[in-house]
C-alpha cells in the first residue's frame, strides 16, 4: 500500500476509519491502462465525491438526534464512523482531483456543477413530494439511501469485476478505488438503518426510497455522462476509440461495470430490501487482506 494508513477511531463501531494519505504525485495524466477514455470516466465520479459525500454527511447528521433512534448506541456509533470514513473519501477525493486539474482537466468546475444538481434536485424533489406529507429531511435522507445503495454496489462490483481491475494499472489509484470500495461496502447499512428508524417500512417509506432510487440514477447518470463528454472533448479525445473503450468497460453486457450491476440495484425494490443481503464479507475479508488494511 502507497499510503500511510492510520486507523484513527474504531469507537465501538462495526468498522474502523481508516486515515489514508496517498500521494498523487506520481500519477500518470492517463492513469488507466493509458486510456482516456476510461480514465476520465473514472475522474468523472471522482468529481461527484466532494459534494456528494458532504450532501451524505449533512443528511445523516440532520436526523441523528431523532427521538427515534437518539438512543440506539449501536446505530450512533455506526453513524460516528459512516461520517468518518465519508470525510476520509472526500479528502482523498479531492487530493486525486486535484492532480488531475493539474493536467488541465477541469475537475474543479466538475465538483462546483455536482453541488448545483445536488442542491437543486433535493429541493426541487422535496416539493414534489411535499403534499404527501413529506419533509425536506426525509427526501435527503432517502436520497442518500438510494445513493449509498449504487456506491455500494458499483464498488462490489469493481472488487469483482476483473476487466476493469484489468485497466487499473497505477498502483496508487487502484490501491484508493479498492480501499474506497471496500469502505462503502462495510458501511453500507448506516444510512438505511438510520432511514428505517426515523421513517419506518409503510407504504410511504417504501414508495419515497424507490422513486427516490430511480429520480437519482437518472441525475446521476445524465451528470457524470455530461461530465466525462466534458473531459474528453477539453482534452481533444472525444472520438469513436475511447467511446468504445468506455462502451466496453462500462456498458457492454459481458464485461460493463455499469451492466453488472443491475441485478443487485433492482433488489432495491423488494419491499423487505436491507443492503446486507447482498453478504460481501468474504469479498472484503479477501481485499482487506491485499491491501494489507
Ligand atoms: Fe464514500
Ligand atoms: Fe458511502
Amino acid at each position: 500500500m502507497n499510503a500511510k494508513v492510520n486507523i484513527s477511531s474504531r469507537a465501538g463501531a462495526s468498522f474502523p476509519v481508516r486515515r489514508m494519505n496517498f500521494d498523487f504525485e506520481q500519477v500518470p495524466q492517463y492513469w488507466a491502462s493509458e486510456s482516456a477514455g476510461i480514465t476520465h470516466f473514472l475522474t468523472a465520479l471522482s468529481a461527484l465525491f466532494p459534494a456528494g459525500e458532504k450532501f451524505f454527511i449533512d443528511s445523516v447528521r440532520a436526523v441523528r438526534k431523532h427521538p427515534l433512534i437518539k438512543d440506539d448506541e449501536r446505530l450512533q456509533k455506526e453513524i460516528s464512523a459512516f461520517i468518518g470514513q465519508e470525510a476520509m473519501h472526500t479528502q482523498e477525493h479531492v487530493g486525486f482531483n486535484a492532480s488531475a486539474q493539474k493536467y488541465g482537466h477541469d475537475v474543479a468546475t466538475l465538483e462546483k456543477n455536482t453541488d448545483t444538481v445536488i442542491q437543486t434536485a433535493r429541493k426541487v424533489f422535496a416539493k414534489v413530494v411535499k403534499p404527501f406529507g413529506m419533509t425536506q429531511e426525509m427526501v435527503d435522507l432517502t436520497a442518500t439511501t438510494a445513493l449509498e445503495h449504487f456506491t455500494a454496489t458499483i464498488a462490489s462490483q469493481l472488487l469483482t469485476n476483473s476487466h476493469i481491475q484489468d485497466l487499473m494499472t497505477d498502483q496508487t489509484m487502484a490501491n484508493m478505488w479498492y480501499w474506497h470500495a471496500i469502505e462503502e461496502n462495510e458501511h453500507k447499512a448506516v444510512a438505511y438503518d438510520v432511514y428505517e428508524g426515523v421513517f419506518g417500512q409503510g407504504i410511504k417509506a417504501y414508495t419515497l426510497r424507490t422513486s427516490a432510487l430511480v429520480f437519482a440514477m437518472t441525475l446521476i447518470f445524465l451528470t457524470q455522462s455530461y461530465f466525462v463528454l466534458r473531459l474528453l472533448k477539453q482534452d481533444q479525445k472525444l472520438n469513436l476509440k475511447e467511446l468504445r473503450m468506455i462502451y466496453t468497460y462500462a456498458y457492454s453486457p459481458s464485461k460493463g461495470i455499469i451492466t453488472g450491476m443491475t441485478r443487485e440495484m433492482l433488489a432495491y425494490f423488494r419491499p423487505s430490501f436491507h443492503p446486507n443481503d447482498l453478504d460481501t464479507n468474504a469479498l472484503l475479508a479477501k481485499w482487506k487482506a491485499k491491501l494489507g488494511l
